[in-house]
């Protein structure tokens, strides 16, 4: 059976996102976008690649909501993108009024799916959409931690010359500059990290993590970094898709895990096709924890802005 994504934003993020899908053949793509002409003729340009590619999904660009009708997925990257100097958090209300009417609109027309959220600040974004959808809250995810932790896993590679395939990293707290890199639940080959680096450049990797997304916008000037984040997505959807249980970090609702209530936090999560199936709680140290709280408070502070 051929499966169905809408990705709702036809900018960087968006449309290489809908690209991963059609070439990893998980479904077929209407590619949506407010501005005539762009999700039409990036979407016609990336179907025809597939004649060299040699995919076959379906990829079709609009300007409405009328071909997104049965999706099984949503992915949400509409909104306005970080300048330098401007903090994820700035963008909250413009992004708050395009992320409710986007999902407004695309659940008007698929009522079975699932979201998975892109846009900045990512876990107010969540919770705007999981309001809005109305939708059970294990369907509305958040990409974030998975960037978050192939930037880690990208830095120890870089620093110890190994392969990103043997390390694998831990990053909790909201997709902001709280975040909570782990590093004793960061592995290189099973080894924690504290045990193969100094604290010193175990503390510069944990700062390059946090500003990571930072420091793609300072080079890039005009824009957010897009490659990766797509790429997170994409796994997402593979999980979903393909029912694979993978333990991924997310922005997930939390109800009382991690004495957090009520909010979307990055944590580990089983991600299969019920979305998030379970939500995997670590032990963490007294200064762990304080930092967790520390994130989730600057989500609630942000949501404390909605007006949705
Ligand atoms: C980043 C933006 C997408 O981390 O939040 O690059």
């Amino acid at each position: 059976m051929r499966r169905k994504v809408t990705v709702i934003g036809a900018g960087n993020v968006g449309a290489t996102t809908a690209q991963r899908i059609v070439e990893k053949e998980l479904a077929d793509v209407v590619l949506v976008d407010v501005v005539d002409g762009v999700p039409q003729g990036k979407g016609l340009d990336m179907y025809q690649s597939g004649a060299v590619e040699g995919f076959d999904m379906k990829i079709v660009g609009s300007n409405a909501y009328e071909e997104t009708e049965g999706s099984d997925l949503c992915i949400m990257t509409a909104g306005l993108a970080r300048k330098p100097g401007m903090s994820r958090d700035d963008l909250l209300k413009k992004n708050e009024e395009i992320v409710a009417d986007c999902i407004a609109k695309v659940t008007r027309y698929s009522r079975d799916l699932t979201i998975v959220v892109v846009t900045n600040p990512l876990d107010a974004m969540c919770e705007v959409a999981r309001r809005v959808s109305k939708l059970p809250k294990n369907k509305v995810v958040g990409m974030a931690g998975i960037l978050d932790s192939a930037r880690m896993r990208a830095f120890i590679a870089m620093e110890m010359n190994v392969s990103m395939a043997n390390i694998h990293a831990t990053v909790l707290g909201g997709h902001g500059d709280t975040m909570v890199p782990l590093p004793r639940y960061t592995t290189v080959a099973g080894v924690p990290i504290t045990e193969l680096l100094t604290p010193e450049r175990v503390a510069a990797i944990v700062k390059r993590t946090a500003g990571g997304g930072a420091e793609i916008v300072n080079f890039l000037k005009t824009g957010s970094a897009y490659y990766a984040p797509s790429a997170a997505a994409v796994e997402m959807a593979d999980a979903i898709f393909n029912d694979k249980k993978k333990i991924l970090p997310c922005a997930a609702y939390l109800e009382g895990e991690y004495g957090i209530n009520g909010l979307y936090v990055g944590v580990p999560v089983v991600l299969g096709k019920d979305g998030v199936e379970k939500i995997i709680e670590l032990k963490l140290t007294p200064e762990e924890a304080a930092a967790l709280k520390k994130s989730a408070d600057s989500v609630a502070e942000l949501c404390g802005l909605l007006t949705c």
